[in-house]
């Protein structure tokens, strides 16, 4: 089995660092494939919790070699941070491997993230403000500056004035911003070129290599299907593809390559930031979703808006991204409901639809219709195998699976890592 992906199912926060650091014992090379510092991944392992946001969680594994594709939008001063946050607390940071092919955030694109939401007013994404559109923007426009630029001052110095040519005309002209000097960002990417020089490699070709030498290589997505700045619920996305193609383009692995693509997939739903959601929930059962399940933003610190899980989106995060498996997170989380509304068809404009609507006005008018499953009071966190688990805690997962397209191959009871009943091997 040597290269799966594991990416979020739902609209991102499904609990991707868990099930990454869980495997992250067993595989050689953990990815980033996309995506940047608005991720914020939890992990718990025994009792102490670190909280990622741009390295692969699998860094946490010793054995384990992480690496940032050329996919992903890398930060520097946040990237020195982490390294050194997690030196800090006795964690090997050297093995990390980045693209030299991944685009570079700079302050300009932070400022620019803010003042276009703003721009935006009531029409606001309600991005994470970490400069990730503005990034992306960027290298799609052919005006992004990559990790290998900041080893080359020339070239580094065309690129920025290329890049804020325009940028400084529409800070100062139209968002009423002082201009953006070109001398002060070159000379702060040259300062980070000798931190990050040696980590820096062709981590396609090793890539490759290692799975053409029968290493195992986890890819590990961002966000969530429902993010997906083409299969997601555009314009409210983030600016890439956490969808399973991203692993390919966002690494340089051909698809022939990967076996199994694990959708991680919460046992309700939530979401951060502004977009249609037709389960989202406004009344007591929503508070006590966030409250129990801790559903706080670990990047931003925003409350998440939470709801009922809805198999429509599984069956479409099945077929966007071939799901072989699911890994189900937070069953936990509904322990004590006496029944439990589940999501299984809408009704728009007064017709019952099966699947997720392509047209955004029709995702706009969704209405849930939902079915109710008999819940269950039995603390489940100790269960170690499904048999363990109580007979309607049963019912509702394999509910869920016959809904959802895929089989249920793990399920998390619990934050930390042991605290997983794993049902299929995913190796
Ligand atoms: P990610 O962005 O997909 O990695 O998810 P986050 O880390 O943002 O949010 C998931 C949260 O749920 C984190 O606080 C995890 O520690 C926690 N978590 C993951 N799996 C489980 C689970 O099965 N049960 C419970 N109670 N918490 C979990
Ligand atoms: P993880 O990896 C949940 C959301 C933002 C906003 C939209 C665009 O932890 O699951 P961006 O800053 O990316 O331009 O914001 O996407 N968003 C996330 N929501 N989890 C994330 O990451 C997210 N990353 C971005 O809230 O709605
Ligand atoms: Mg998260």
């Amino acid at each position: 089995m040597p290269a799966l992906v594991l990416l979020g199912a739902q609209w991102g926060d499904e609990g991707k660092g868990k099930a990454t650091d869980l495997l992250g014992g067993s595989v050689d090379y953990v990815v980033r494939y996309q995506g940047g510092n608005n991720a914020g991944h939890t992990v718990v392992v025994g009792d102490q919790k670190y909280a990622l946001h741009l390295l692969p969680s699998g860094i946490l594994s010793p054995g384990c070699t992480p690496v940032i594709g050329n996919g992903v939008v890398v930060d520097p001063a946040v990237l020195l941070s982490e390294l050194s946050g997690l030196n800090a607390r006795g964690i090997d940071t050297s093995k990390l491997l980045i693209s030299g092919n991944a685009h570079l955030i700079t302050p300009y694109h932070t400022t620019l993230d803010k003042v276009s939401e703003r721009f935006l007013g009531k029409r606001k994404i309600g991005t994470t403000g970490r400069g990730i559109g503005p990034a992306y923007a960027d290298k799609i426009n052919r005006v992004g500056i990559r990790v290998q630029d900041i080893f080359d001052e020339s070239i580094l110095r065309q690129k920025v004035e290329a890049a804020l040519d325009l940028k400084n005309q529409l800070l100062a002209k139209l968002y009423n911003r002082r201009a953006i000097a070109v001398e002060q960002v070159v000379e702060e990417l040259l300062g980070y070129a000798d931190q990050l020089r040696g980590f820096v490699a062709d981590t396609t070709l090793i890539l490759n290599d290692a799975i053409d030498d029968g290493q195992v290589v986890l890819f590990e997505g961002g966000q969530g299907t429902l993010l997906d700045v083409d299969h997601g619920t555009y314009p409210f996305v983030t600016s890439s593809n956490p969808t399973a193609g991203g692993a390919c383009t966002g690494t340089g692995v051909g698809p022939t390559k990967i076996n199994r693509v694990i959708g991680i997939l919460k046992a309700y739903t939530t979401r951060v930031g502004a977009g249609p959601f037709p389960t989202e929930l406004f009344d007591e059962d929503g508070d006590k979703l966030r409250t129990i399940g801790g559903e706080r933003g670990v990047t931003t610190g925003r409350d998440r808006r939470c709801g009922w899980f809805d198999a429509v989106i599984a069956r479409y995060a099945t077929r966007v991204n071939g799901l072989t498996d699911f890994f189900l997170t937070k069953l936990d989380v509904l322990t004590g409901w006496e029944r439990i509304p589940v999501c299984v068809a809408y009704e728009i404009d007064g017709k019952r639809v099966d699947e997720l609507p392509y047209s955004q006005t029709d995702f706009h008018h969704a209405k849930p219709i939902y079915e109710t499953l008999p819940g269950w009071s039995e603390d489940i966190t100790q269960a170690k195998t499904f048999d363990q688990l109580p007979k309607n805690a049963q019912k509702y997962v394999q509910a869920l699976e016959e809904m959802s397209g895929a089989p249920i191959s793990a399920i998390g009871v619990g934050p930390g890592r042991d605290e997983t009943i794993q049902i299929n091997s995913f190796l």
